[in-house]
Parts: C-alpha cells; structure tokens; sequence
C-alpha cells in the first residue's frame, strides 16, 4: 500500500517543517506501507536536506532537460534535491497548465530516465462520467501516458485514478466506483505487459480521500492506497490514513498466508 499526500499550493516553509516534525513523531507506517509527500517545489531542496519521514515527491517537473527554459526545473534537478516520486498528468496541471496529453507523455519520459518514480494521474470529468466515456478517457490517458513504457520501466510507476468530480469537492467515488474504474485500469495493464506486471503497479485512489472513507475504500481488491489532497495536510488527519493503509495491508497479508 501507498499513501501519498499532495500539497498542491499550501503551506508557508515553516509549516511545511512543523508537520515534518509532528510526522516523525506519530507511529511509522506498517509493513508494507510507504508514504510520500509532494510539497511545494520551492521547499523541496531544503527539506531533502534536513530529511523528512516520508519520500520526498514533486508534483510537477519540466517536459524537458535541461536549457533555456526560464521557470522550468527538470527531472535531474528534483533528483539532485532528494526528490523520489514525481506526480505528473494531475487534472489540475491537464487543466489550463498545458499538460496535454503529449506534454504528458514526455514529462513521464523525464522522470523515468532520471531514475524516479512516476505517479501517474488519470480521471475522467462529471461530464465524462455522465456521458458514459469515463472508461474510454482513462484508457486514452493511460495509453498515451504509460501504456507504450517498455515493460523494464513499469517498476517504477504507480497510477493514481483521481475522477475529477471527486477532487476537492468532497464528493468521493464510492467503493465500487472505484474498484470499478480500478479493475478496469489493471485489466488494461495486464493486457499491454502481463499479470505480474500488472499486479506490481500500486493503483491509488484521489478524491476526497479522508480518514472517515479510507477504511472502505482501501479494502477494494484493486486500491493500493490513495492520492490525497485536503486530508494530506494536516498531520493527524495524514497519519490516521497511513494507519487505514496498515489495516488494509494487514488484511491482505493474512489472506495471502491463507
Ligand atoms: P482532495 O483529497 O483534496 O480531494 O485532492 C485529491 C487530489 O487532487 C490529490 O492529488
């Protein structure tokens, strides 16, 4: 299972360090859990320094290496910095950021030849949803996206399905919507590598992902944890979703010593 959080734009540096300092003090994750952050990009370099009890993640990077590209920080950079996971393709950055699907694919490109992990973001719209296309946009996103890698590279993306109406909004999938969509997103994999393949990617969940939902959601066969936005930034409300992540992986431990 995987926990990551997504700053977006909040918190000023300082409190970016407090709720380092409060993280490393509550019970680290179970077996089998990781956590990762993704805080603003302008903290990221001193906070790899100083260390911080999670993986350090970027939630956006350059489509391109280095040059001059004025405002832009490449994959190599945030390496330099510490950074371990990089999230790309979010809806926020698809809408109105140019991260069309082609800019997209090369940013997956650069995290990968720098040796970083992918989080890569899918989701359909409301009106994708209500129109019934909300399967086909995923496999569109996914297939310019990650479904072209060479199998080698896989190991190193985790898909993150974040339907948009569900961002923010308080609105969440239900458990089914998810393992739907999920189910769907492995099958999908499978078909374009292979079922070992497939059953390495960590798929999260991302919308309105909180400690009172958690529970349910993290117990669908194919949710391997969550993307998460508003309940990532406070350490108490994070950490009790790590803990549901460490249920689940529990659950699932002792089904597979069955
Ligand atoms: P919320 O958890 O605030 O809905 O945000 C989800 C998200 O966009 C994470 O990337």
């Amino acid at each position: 299972m995987l926990v990551a959080g997504n700053w977006k734009s909040n918190k000023s540096f300082n409190e970016a360090q407090e709720f380092a300092n409060a993280f490393a003090k509550l019970t680290p994750p179970a077996e089998g859990v990781e956590v990762s952050i993704a805080p603003p990009a302008p903290y990221l370099a001193a906070l790899g320094q100083e260390g911080v009890p999670f993986r350090l993640g970027a939630q956006n990077v350059s489509a391109t290496g280095p040059g001059a590209q004025t405002g832009e920080f490449t994959a190599d950079m945030l390496a330099g910095c510490g950074v371990q996971d990089v999230i790309v393709g979010h809806s926020e950055r698809r809408d109105g950021h140019g991260d069309e699907d082609a800019a997209v694919a090369e940013k997956v490109d650069r995290v990968l030849e720098s040796g970083l992990r992918v989080i890569f973001c899918c989701g359909e719209s409301l009106q994708d949803r209500q129109s019934n296309v909300h399967f086909d946009k995923v496999l569109r996103q996914l297939e310019s996206g990650i479904l072209r890698l060479p199998a080698e590279d896989m190991s190193r993306v985790v898909v993150a399905y974040e339907p948009i109406w569900a961002i923010g909004t308080g609105l969440t999938a239900t458990a089914e919507q998810a393992q739907e969509m999920h189910a769907a997103i492995r099958g999908w994999i499978t078909e374009a590598f292979d079922a070992d393949v497939s059953k390495s990617i960590p798929l999260l969940y991302g919308g309105s992902c909180k400690p009172a939902n958690a529970d349910e959601l993290f117990a669908c066969a194919d949710v391997d944890g969550g993307l998460i936005g508003g309940a990532a930034l406070n350490p108490e409300h994070f950490h009790a979703l790590v803990e549901a992540a460490g249920r689940a992986q529990a659950k699932r431990m002792q089904a597979e010593a069955i």
